[in-house]
């Protein structure tokens, strides 16, 4: 019964029909200076030419010994690019650029209240920076080559500084998102094993001073409860000399950066020769089940691959003033705003806070002011700053070559805003779709070459060959309308090298639908499962329908919908918890929790508020869900498993399906009624859906 019922609803037998959107053209002015003018280069990245053709990626850094294998396949899925060869990230980030570029901006950064002064950081002043920071981590905090440290900071210059440090010594680095609440950092230090802790006091966000410092002593906690003590937590100061938060410090395992880098000042740190195969840093994401995983990146693939892309789609030249409006805390910001950028030696806008402070004109006076040339954003932002201010980009007098889109998918009428408007007609747009597994971009248009289609994100990148599987591993065909998998043929230099410490789970997750044969060292038999749906036009273009599994995307953001429920759970009167997501105008995405209540207990807006706080502080604010509804009992097949899909399809007001297979068919209804008619009652009621959002929901919750 229920496999016949998962097969019903099936992505391969989704037929989408969408309006096809009208290509956009590249201006002759862009192409006249693109990096990538000439048609060749995909002959170059054709299959034929694979895998040798990413040297040409690899040619863009300086290596201390060059590889005798480019890609060995002995040990799949666990791909190794470059194998044999040398390199230090930092040294190739900052290092190599001092002759001809010392003193130019590596960064510009913009702190969030307008009236604080806007700082230039050199390549020169960064090199000094980061070495008397690797000092410090290298002789006051013990760390070697190999070892894992944690980081908790907002955007400020002391990210890259503490990253590149990092780099330098090849210690590896994970970075959690300063958003994130101190018990999801606690649990990424506790599984990455992580001795240090590197967090800030303070920073800005929407006018405020937010205490940051506090998160940390919760973090440590948690790690310790899970079977990791944390020696040493150093805290950068928002205003050096000045401690901005109410936490106290702990004698002995809290110190102020600032103060203790006085023994180090003017140290310089040899760059350490890494093999290209060494982790350079962690990043965590989560997935269908359990905790988040963390993501490895590799050092001489990932830097070769963000560098090779951030030279042709991006469009970066190194006198180019390039903004990437991403936090450093997710895998955009890691290979679009540090390492692909200062790969190529060009300057860096890096901005504290949010888009709308103190107005949704920030953004285009800042990029007035600072002459920035180059802007890339996520559509939730777009959406953002469209909603609260149409009218505010034609008051300013920026003028963007390339824009860029990341993330989640864009509305049509969303990118024509965005290429209208913000980029006053002359901007090229790439759309990227690719994710924190793949270290760089996976689809897209290559600006000069290819013309745009709002919506979507264009064929495979150079050296990547997308193809389009049902579930029964039946190949899709171009053109047919037909939704299915989109999976990867091939593997690629930015791959992530596999899950920390979880080598089963990332075969599991990645490779076993797919894999035609385990026994095959043969790349060809194992094509990466990207867990997004998506459909191929006839011009080979892909539209990326989202998740297939229950990952639910807000604002560019991946929340596990086990994570939010394991979250909801923890408070006392809740006996079962299920997320779905609900269409957003804003953020595309947002979560709606259902919960019954243990027997004896009364649904009351004081459960709807202990879940809220509890999601608060296990994953963190953007995880808030729009709304909490306490239901008398959840729609269950025979077996006892939450319909989802159900679920969605009331909080989203689309058709539920068929429920003849539930336990409780009677229990829809109810529901149906309670929830839709307090959702009129607030004003909730959804514009008309898309045929691809209805069928996105009708999807939800198949993988379980
Ligand atoms: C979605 C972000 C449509 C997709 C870099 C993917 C997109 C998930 C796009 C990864 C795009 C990312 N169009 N959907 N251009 N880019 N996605 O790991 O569902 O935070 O699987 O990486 O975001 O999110 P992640």
């Amino acid at each position: 019964m229920e496999v016949a019922e998962e097969a019903q609803v099936s992505e391969s037998q989704i037929a989408v029909h969408w309006r096809e959107e009208d290509y956009y053209q590249p201006p002759p002015t862009f192409i006249a200076q693109a990096n990538a003018a000439d048609p060749a280069i995909f002959e170059r990245f054709s299959e034929e030419h694979f895998p040798e053709c990413f040297k040409e990626y690899a040619d863009l850094l300086d290596w201390d010994a060059y590889w005798h294998t480019t890609l060995d396949t002995s040990n799949p899925p666990f791909w190794k690019w470059f194998v044999g060869a040398r390199l230090n990230a930092c040294f190739n980030c900052v290092d190599r650029h001092l002759a001809s570029s010392g003193n130019k901006a590596a960064f510009i950064w913009v702190p969030e209240p307008e009236d604080e002064e806007t700082k230039a950081i050199t390549y020169q002043e960064l090199y000094r920076r980061v070495n008397e920071f690797a000092a410090l981590l290298r002789d006051f905090g013990g760390a070697k080559t190999g070892d894992r440290i944690t980081f908790h900071l907002p955007m400020l210059p002391e990210l890259p500084v503490s990253m590149l440090a990092c780099a330098r010594l090849g210690v590896i680095h994970s970075e959690v998102f300063g958003g994130f609440s101190g018990t999801a950092c606690g649990q990424r230090i506790a599984d990455s094993e992580s001795r240090i802790l590197v967090t800030m006091d303070a920073y800005y966000r929407q006018g405020e001073l937010i205490d940051h410092k506090a998160k940390a002593d919760e973090a440590i906690e948690v790690a310790r409860q899970q079977g990791t003590e944390v020696e040493k937590v150093l805290v950068w100061r928002r205003y050096p000399g000045e401690y901005r938060s109410e936490s106290p410090m702990v004698d002995g395992r809290d110190f102020f950066v600032d103060e203790v880098l006085k023994d180090y000042r003017d140290q310089v740190v040899e760059p350490v020769s890494m093999p290209a195969e060494a982790p350079l840093f962690l990043m965590y994401t989560s997935g269908t089940t359990g905790q988040p995983k963390g993501c490895v990146h590799s050092t001489g693939g990932y830097l070769a691959y963000v560098a090779g892309t951030s030279k042709y789609y991006q469009d970066i030249h190194p006198e180019d003033t390039y903004w990437c409006f991403a936090d450093i805390g997710w895998i955009t910001g890691h290979s679009y705003i540090v390492y692909g950028p200062l790969a190529l030696g060009t300057t860096s806008v890096m901005y504290e806070g949010v888009p709308t402070y103190p107005d949704a004109g920030r953004p285009w006076r800042i990029a007035e002011r600072l002459g920035v040339n180059i802007f890339h954003t996520a559509p939730t932002t777009i959406r953002m700053l469209r909603k609260l201010g149409p009218d505010e980009p034609p008051k300013y007098n920026h003028r963007f070559k390339h824009m860029t889109t990341v993330g989640e998918p864009i509305e049509p009428d969303v990118w024509r805003w965005y290429h209208d408007v913000v980029g006053k007609g002359e901007a090229v747009i790439v759309d990227t779709w690719w994710q924190t597994e793949n270290g760089g971009f996976l689809g897209s248009t290559l600006p000069a070459l290819k013309p745009m289609k709002p919506g979507s994100c264009g064929p495979g990148v150079l050296g990547i060959y997308p193809v389009i599987y049902d579930e029964e591993s039946n190949e899709i065909e171009a053109g047919s309308g037909k939704a299915g998998n989109i999976c990867i043929r091939n593997p690629w230099p930015g791959i992530f090298q596999g899950i920390w410490r979880q080598d089963d789970r990332f075969v599991q997750t990645y490779y076993e639908k797919y894999c035609r044969n385990k026994e095959s060292t043969d790349w060809r038999d194992w094509p990466y499962f990207a867990g997004d749906g998506a459909v191929q036009a006839a011009d080979g273009y892909f539209r990326i329908l989202g998740r297939v599994d229950d990952v639910i995307n807000v604002a560019g953001h991946r929340l596990g919908t086990k994570e939010l429920e394991s979250a909801t759970i923890t408070v006392d009167e809740v006996a079962e918890a299920a997320a779905v997501p609900v269409i957003d105008e804003l953020r595309g995405r947002a979560v709606e929790m259902y919960v019954s209540l243990k027997p004896g207990h009364e649904g009351s807006d004081d459960v709807a508020q202990k879940v809220e706080k509890a999601i608060e502080t296990q994953i963190g604010k953007i995880a808030r869900p729009k709304n909490v509804w306490v239901v008398p009992d959840m729609p269950k097949t025979r077996s006892g498993k939450i319909m989802r899909r159900v679920i969605a399809g009331i909080s989203n007001f689309a058709d539920v399906g068929d429920v003849s297979t539930l336990a409780n068919p009677e229990i829809v209804d109810e529901i149906r009624e309670q929830i839709q008619s307090e959702k009129v009652a607030r004003g909730e009621t959804p514009r008309e859906l898309t045929p691809e959002e209805l069928e996105e929901i009708k999807a939800f919750g198949r993988v379980e």
